[in-house]
Order: C-alpha cells, then structure tokens, then sequence
C-alpha cells in the first residue's frame, strides 16, 4: 500500500512540476486519475463544494456558516464565487495551497456583459443580430476578467423566452431558438478564445438548463410544464450548439420542469447533456438549488437533496452545502456510489488541469496585467462598435433622424439623461466605485454636438414617479428648443433576477410627460431603456421618433449620440416580439395556425384571437428600421424540387435605395405546410446582415438543406418529411418581401 502511494505521488508531483498544459493535453486524463488516486473521500467532495467570497457583492442569499478560508485550507472547497481582483483570490488562492494535495480553486463570476467595460445588456446585444460583434464582447469581457483572476464566467445565458414579464429576459437572446442558437455559439467562443490554458480565455458556463425561460406566468424560479417535443425543438437547441461549441461547464436551473426539479433531472442531465450529446465539461448547481429542493418539495432534506442531485449528474453545488455536509456520508452508507462522486471530481479537476492551474495556480493572477486589462482603449472602442449596433429605431416619420450636429437647441428631457450607473443595465460589475468611464447620455450627446448648440435639460420626472411637478419646468425647456430628446425608460434593477414585473408599462408618470411635451407641438424623439420589452402604446403611436435603446453599457452616451446624429446608421432588429398589452403574453411570431386562425383584424368571428385586441404585437421580431431604404427583388431557388439528402440554394438581390449607407438583416423563414404534426406559420432558419452603400445591390443566398427542413415527428424521431414548404425572406417576421416554395420529394 505503501509502496503504491509513493509511486503514485512521485507520478503526482512529475505531472505537476511539468510545464506548458497546451502541448501536453493529451496527457491530461493520466494527470486527472493520478490525482484522483491521491484524495481521501472528503477531498474529493470538497472539489464539488462551491463557496460565495462573503467579501465582495453577493448575487444569492448568503449563508455565512462556518470557516471558509479554514475549509479552502483543509481542502474541503474547489471553487469561489464572487471574488474579484487579482489581490485577493491571490490571497485565497495561497489558502488552497496550504492544503495537502494542494488543489487549486476555480474563480467563477457573473460576467454576463462585460466585466469593468460593460458592454450592452445581452438582449440588446441580441437585436444587433451580429455574431462577430458579439463574439468580441464575450472576448474582451473573457480577456478582463482573466485579466482580475477569474477563470469561469457564468454566461452565456440561452435561455428562450417568450415573456417579457420574466425579468431574467434581459440575460438572454430573446424569443427565437434559432438566432438564439447563432448568438450561444458566438458567446462561447468568445469567452473561450483559442482554448483554455491561454491566459485569456474563461470557462463559459451555458445555463439555466433547462426551459427555465418557460417559467410559468414569467415569475422567476417558477415551475415549467411542457411536452418533450417543445423542450427539445424550441428550448434546448441554444445549448445543444453551445455544447458543440466546446462550451466547458453547465449550470442547472432553478425550476421544476414537469415536475422534477432541474438540479436532479435525471433526463436532462444524464440522459441528454452527459448521454445524447456526450459532454465532458461539469455540470454546477445554481446557487443553493440543490438545498433548494426541499423548498419544491422534492426531497426531506438536505442529505436527500445531496443523494439525488449526484445522481441525476450535478457536479458541483454552488452554496448549498449539501454535499458538503453529506456526500460522504452517503458514499459510506452506500447509498452513493463512489464511481459517481469519481466522475464529478474528475471533470472538475479536468478543467483545472486544462486551464493549466496545477502547472501554475497563480497564472492568472498578475497585477500589471490586470491594471493593462481594465484600462485597454480597444475594449472602450469595441463597447461603443456593439452598442450603436444595438439600438433599434422603431419610428422614424418623415425622417426626423438623424439629427443636425448644428442644430442651434435641444431639450434634453426626461430621468434618465443624466444618469450614469444606469446606462449599466442590470448584472454588471460596478468597478471600485469609480464610475468615471461611463458615458452618461447627456455627456454622449455635449460632447458630439457643435459649439454652436445649446442644450437645456430638465428632469421631468423620476423613473417610477406619481408627481408632476417637474412637468412645467419639462416644457418650458421644450418651448425654448428647436427639438426635443426623451431619455425614459426602466431603472436598471426592474430586470434581472427576482426581477418579474406584471406590469410591463413605461412605469411611473413618464408616458404622461411624454403627452405634455409632444403637446408644444416641437419635434420630439424618444429614447427608451430597459432590459426588456416594454408597453408604450401612445407613444408608439404619436411620436414621430424612437430608439429603442435597452441598457448599452459604459460606453451607453457615445454610442446614443453616434446613432441620434447619424455617425451610425442603425441596424438592429428585435429579439423578442413586442406586447400592446400584458393580456398579449405569451406573444411570439413562430405560433401554430391552429384551426382557426384570424388572418387580420377583421377576421375575428370565431376565430383564435382576442375580441378586444389585435392579432398582432406591437412591434414584431425581427423589426427594426434604418435611415435608408432597402429593396427585396429577384428571389430564385436552384431547385423547386429536392431530395432528402440535397440543398437548395435561395438567392436574391437586395438594393440600398436611399440616400446613406447602411446595413440590413435579410430574414430568412420557412414554414412546412403539412406534416405529422403540426409546425410553426414560420420559422427563422437563416439571417445575413448586408452593408450597402447608397444606390448598391447585392446578392444575398442561403443554402436550404434538411437539418433545416427537420423536426420531432410523432415517434420524436428527428426527420424531415416529404412535401411544400414555403421560402419567405422578410425584413421582419411580419414583413414578408418575397415568397417562394418548393417541394421535398421522399
Ligand atoms: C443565481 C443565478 O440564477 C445565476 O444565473 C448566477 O450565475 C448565480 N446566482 C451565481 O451568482
């Protein structure tokens, strides 16, 4: 026995002392079972004990029993949450060596956009429907937060959501499983970078799994009940390619999904995630969800919910400390197998090795390259590039903008033209309290305008306000403008999590300050932020002007001005389909027809719909317009008839037909007329943004093949089924410009 641990620790210490994990990743499982061998049971359960940092911002209730920093030196923890800076996980990280196996910790943090340079909210970054945009965002955030020690992002969310009262929306891609799916892959490889072992690449952490984005009613940690085939066609897909993508780790969701509890789901995370799809990575719980479970009333206790979360496949427990207080015990009564426990502890200590942490525990911990990191102007100009691309105008009658930099007056009206933090939106790092490097809109808009322009400000309001009172003063500073800029919207914190809101109005009295200002008769544009879709009816109605601008991060004031003065032509188009009221919701463009389907606002006699509202969303996904013109013609497809296992190439000319450049998100939708069961009215299945200059044309083609065409029949097999499907390439999902079909032979 002896003789065995001596010659398993000399291999230990061989593998350790070596150098350079990048070249020698083969070699990595050897490393793995080698220090597997070495650990007593309350080692190897320690490596899947997750601690918060009681010292920096907490994201979850904290429970501040017993010693963490002991328990790091006993060996008795593997990872941190919410430790920022390079100074102190350096400090924990020596607590870790102090350990006899001296394991060292992973870092993990909520980087969802941005870690000091914020970039804009994930749902805004969505609606720009650019993956190279938002791969760079993933990148630079990754290189930052490398750069203060942190190893594991817990992003991308990829979560599909079809409610916009669910306050997590703003973490997310919006509605559609297939932009949401481009976006996953693009996040990953973003924080990923080339690989993990390079000092600025994170671990990506893909969660919530899974359909934690179907909570019922949209109220946060809800139960979810939906058939398989709606899991597997509409809310797994993002992080099935997210998987693909090479994504390290997964996070589990807080909800129930028909009625067993994701962090001991059997089906999602043996079956499917580690079984179906073959991932290596591991799988952490959210915070406290496996304690949790007693909550949902699945377990009696904390010994039970440690039992089967292992089982079901959930690797790590983030704060619960149930594993902590009971795993081994489990294993010794032998209610846990140790194979169980091995294989947890075994795809942890992987990524540690892959990140090359037993090679150098402190790799990431060097101060120079943290203050380099968080003050590099490439990251200041890459956020600013992502949020003009962010914003989308919803109306822009008779041209109102893009406005003059000569402009003599502008009003600047409304509660969130001066604020600073908010222009964060919610899930951001507030950077040692300095918030200097953030671009206040007011300050975005002085520094783009002429000498020769006058700004007046006024209030107005407060975000969620019941008084009038800033009312005259709001108008007297309209009366004495030449135009007028609103900047309303939500306050930072009424998205997030916890953050539900049944009431998804412009809150407070801000839509009545708009009334009172558009009543001077000036031209009035208007901006709204917030993390999600909201209500605003009579302003989407007599307003000539609006920017839908979400929270685009520090550089939030810059990339404001760049698009209201036309230094940037906006592109973007909406994620999610926008309600006219909170009755509307669930509201989303790829709906069955069902057998009644109301064909317009007319068509409403007996018919699937409303009696007392419209068909149709406020705003619809994939809407959002430009200061130039575009022009659909020529669609063809190769063949009219394919066969299973062929492709069909769509192609057709788009022309920039005003008067700047500008670019456009050609759409393209398929619907499968008849089938085994009942499909979509359409479906987004591919999607190109196209820079124009004015009066240019170009051709745009998408490829068709079967993976495209493909569904779960009735025996959920993955097919595709002989018969007419539709080609309609749109400039919105409502917005169809040319139509096609053809036909799938058997
Ligand atoms: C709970 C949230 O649901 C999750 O998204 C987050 O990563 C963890 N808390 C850690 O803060």
């Amino acid at each position: 026995m002896k003789k065995k641990i001596l010659i398993l620790g000399s291999i230990f210490f061989l593998l350790f002392g070596s150098k350079n994990t990048l070249a020698q990743n083969n070699l990595i499982p050897v490393k793995v079972d080698s220090v597997l061998h070495l650990m007593t049971l309350e080692e190897k359960v320690g490596q899947l004990n997750q601690y918060t940092g009681d010292w920096d911002e907490a994201t979850g209730p904290i429970t501040k029993d017993g010693d963490k920093q002991n328990q790091i030196k006993q060996g008795e923890v593997g990872s941190m949450l919410n430790v920022k800076g390079v100074k102190h996980s350096r400090e924990l990280q020596e607590m870790a060596l102090q350990s006899r196996l001296r394991i060292p910790l992973l870092f993990g943090e909520d980087v969802i956009h941005g870690y000091k340079t914020t970039f804009p909210i994930p749902l805004a970054e969505a609606s720009s429907w650019d993956m190279d945009a938002i791969q760079l965002s993933a990148r630079v955030a990754a290189t930052e937060a490398a750069g203060s020690g942190i190893h594991w992002v817990f992003a991308p969310m990829v979560d599909i959501s079809r409610d916009p009262r669910w306050g997590r929306v703003m973490e997310g891609a919006g509605e559609d499983t297939y932009l949401g799916s481009q976006i996953a892959i693009a996040r990953v490889k973003g924080f990923q970078g080339d690989g993990l072992g390079y000092t600025n690449s994170v671990m990506a952490c893909v969660k919530h799994y899974a359909a934690y984005g179907a909570a019922i009613g949209g109220r946060d940690y809800n139960s979810v009940d939906m058939s398989e085939r709606m899991l597997r066609e509409i809310y797994l897909p993002p992080f099935k390619a997210a998987e693909k993508a090479g994504a390290a780790t997964f996070m589990n969701s807080f909800n129930d999904l028909n009625g067993i509890p994701a962090t001991a789901n059997v089906h999602l995370l043996r079956d499917i995630l580690k079984g179906e799809w073959g991932f290596k990575g591991f799988v952490v719980s959210d915070w406290g969800s496996v304690g949790e479970m007693i909550q949902h009333g699945f377990v009696k206790d904390n010994k039970e919910a440690a039992l089967v979360a292992i089982k079901a496949g959930c690797d790590m427990d983030m704060e619960s400390r149930s594993y902590k207080n009971n795993l081994a015990l489990l294993v010794r009564e032998g209610k846990v197998p140790i194979e169980l426990v091995n294989d947890a502890v075994k795809r942890i200590l992987l990524k540690k090795f892959e990140l090359g942490l037993f090679d150098n525990p402190f790799k990431y911990l060097n101060t120079d390259r943290e203050s380099r990191e968080m003050n590099n102007p490439e990251h200041v100009k890459a956020a600013r590039m992502v949020a003009e691309k962010s914003v989308v105008l919803l109306k822009n009658d008779k041209q109102l903008l893009p406005l003059s930099k000569n402009i003599k007056s502008i009003a600047l009206i409304g509660p969130i033209v001066k604020t600073v933090k908010q222009n964060l939106g919610f899930w951001s790092i507030e950077w040692d309290n300095d918030s200097s490097y953030i671009v206040s809109q007011w300050k975005g808009i002085q520094n783009k305008v002429s000498s020769n322009t006058h700004l007046i400000y006024a209030k107005g309001c407060e975000i969620n306000d019941s008084s009038h009172a800033g009312f005259a003063e709001a108008v007297q500073a309209a009366l004495q403008a030449d135009v007028v800029v609103m900047s309303v919207g939500e306050a930072r914190d009424m998205t997030g999590e916890a953050k539900s809101r049944s009431n998804i109005h412009l809150p407070g009295v801000q839509e009545e300050l708009i009334q009172a200002i558009y009543a001077t008769g000036k031209p009035v544009v208007v901006m709204i932020n917030a993390g999600r879709p909201l209500i605003f009816n009579w302003t989407a109605d007599h307003i000539p002007a609006i920017l839908y601008t979400w929270w685009l991060g520090s550089e939030a004031g810059n990339a404001i001005a760049d698009v209201l003065f036309g230094d940037y032509n906006p592109s973007a188009k909406l994620p999610m389909s926008f309600p006219r009221t909170e009755g509307q919701i669930p509201i989303y463009y790829n709906h069955f027809n069902t057998g009644r389907p109301a064909n317009n606002d007319n068509d409403r006699f007996y018919r699937s719909a409303y009696i007392d509202l419209s068909i149709y969303p406020k705003f619809e996904f994939g809407y959002g317009l430009s200061y130039t013109t575009f022009e659909y013609s020529n669609l063809e497809l190769s063949k009219q008839k394919v066969r299973q296992n062929d492709t069909i190439t769509v192609s057709l000319k788009i022309t920039n037909t005003g008067k700047i450049a500008g670019e456009e998100i050609v759409q393209l939708y398929l619907r499968d007329k008849v089938a085994s069961v009942v499909r979509p009215v359409k479906e987004l299945k591919g999607f190109q943004k196209i820079y124009l200059m004015p009066g240019e044309t170009k051709t745009v083609t998408f490829i068709i093949e079967k993976e495209k065409l493909s569904f779960y029949n009735q025996q959920m097999q993955w097919v595709a089924e002989p018969g007419e499907f539709d080609v309609m390439i749109g400039t919105s999902s409502e917005k169809i410009k040319l139509k096609s079909s053809f036909e799938l032979l058997p």
